[in-house]
């Protein structure tokens, strides 16, 4: 259904960082965990447990960025299999852990550059590190849609978006199905239909569509949606968000991609702010 890149990130740069940080381990004001023999070390490192948090700062940042895990859902019907491999390892005679990602760019939450649906934007390097950033970040709405429809010219003229909004998040039925958690594609996922893509482009000012299934657009009109929000080359296309137990209305949207140049497509992390 889409065309999918693979990224192979081999990052010589965090070794050299690795090797400067040893000089400034341990100390008094941080001990290392790891200060007589390896059995020991191993014992105590296992007591250790890392926070992973949804929500920061008393409940004033959400995060709504999908992990990337080898689970995460991506587009049919590429697996997420390789996700990282370590290529040294501290367990076997290295001095640092040093991993190399493998990883498709449509995979779990992702924002799509213009060269993906569209071969002359592709070849003209519209790729995602010439994104604005400025669409990318600042104030949006969080929205519900309709839960027994795509989201059809009829469907945005509905939801009565004000002119003057440039950001919009779109939650669907796809939050309530979970289905950006299951570990298959479901091609019944709600998205935009051409009509609602085209309805959007012709009567609103939104630059930036973030939806909560792998593709904004419905599986039935897959290419002609995407082709609506892209060939202006405006707007933005962030997929695969996790809406889930967010309140609706307005928050401070925060969405970066990677500066992957030549890729039509890349993770991305986002957060709400209050
Ligand atoms: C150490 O581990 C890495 C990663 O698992 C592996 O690629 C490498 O071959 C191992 N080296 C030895 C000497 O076992
Ligand atoms: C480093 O590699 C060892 C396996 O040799 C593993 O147990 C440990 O979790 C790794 N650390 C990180 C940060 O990946
Ligand atoms: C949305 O469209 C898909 C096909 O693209 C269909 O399977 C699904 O049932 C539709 N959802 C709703 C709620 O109409």
């Amino acid at each position: 259904m889409r065309v999918l890149l693979t990224l192979l990130v081999y990052t010589q740069l965090l070794a050299t960082i690795l090797f400067s940080v040893s000089i400034s381990l341990p100390n008094e004001a941080y001990p290392s965990p790891c200060d007589d023999d390896e059995a020991s070390c191993f014992e105590k490192t296992q007591t250790l447990q890392p926070i992973r948090r949804e929500i920061y700062g008393n409940g004033r940042i959400i995060d709504i960025t999908h992990r990337l895990t080898q689970k995460t859902l991506c587009g049919h019907p590429i697996k997420l299999v390789d996700l990282l491999t370590l290529s040294s390892n501290m367990r076997n005679g290295s001095l640092y852990n040093f991993s190399v990602m493998k990883l498709p760019l449509h995979a779990g939450t992702h924002v799509d550059a213009p060269g993906h649906m569209i071969a002359d934007y592709f070849d003209a390097g519209f790729d995602v590190d010439t994104l604005d950033l400025d669409v990318l970040n600042g104030p949006g709405l969080l929205v519900d849609v309709p839960r027994d429809s795509n989201i059809t010219a009829e469907v945005m003229k509905s939801l009565n978006i004000p002119k003057g909004v440039r950001r919009v998040l779109f939650r669907t039925l796809n939050t309530d199905r979970g289905l950006m958690w299951k570990e298959e594609f479901d091609s019944s996922f709600v998205g935009f239909m051409k009509d609602g893509a085209q309805w959007l482009v012709d009567n609103t000012d939104i630059k930036l569509v973030g939806t909560d299934y792998l593709s904004v657009a419905a599986a039935d009109d897959a290419i002609p949606a995407h082709v609506v929000f892209l060939e202006g080359r405006e707007i933005i296309l962030v997929e695969g968000l996790k809406l889930d137990d967010v309140k609706a209305g307005l928050y401070n949207i925060h969405c970066l991609p990677l500066r992957l140049v030549g890729a039509e497509g890349s993770p991305i992390r986002c957060i709400l702010i209050k």
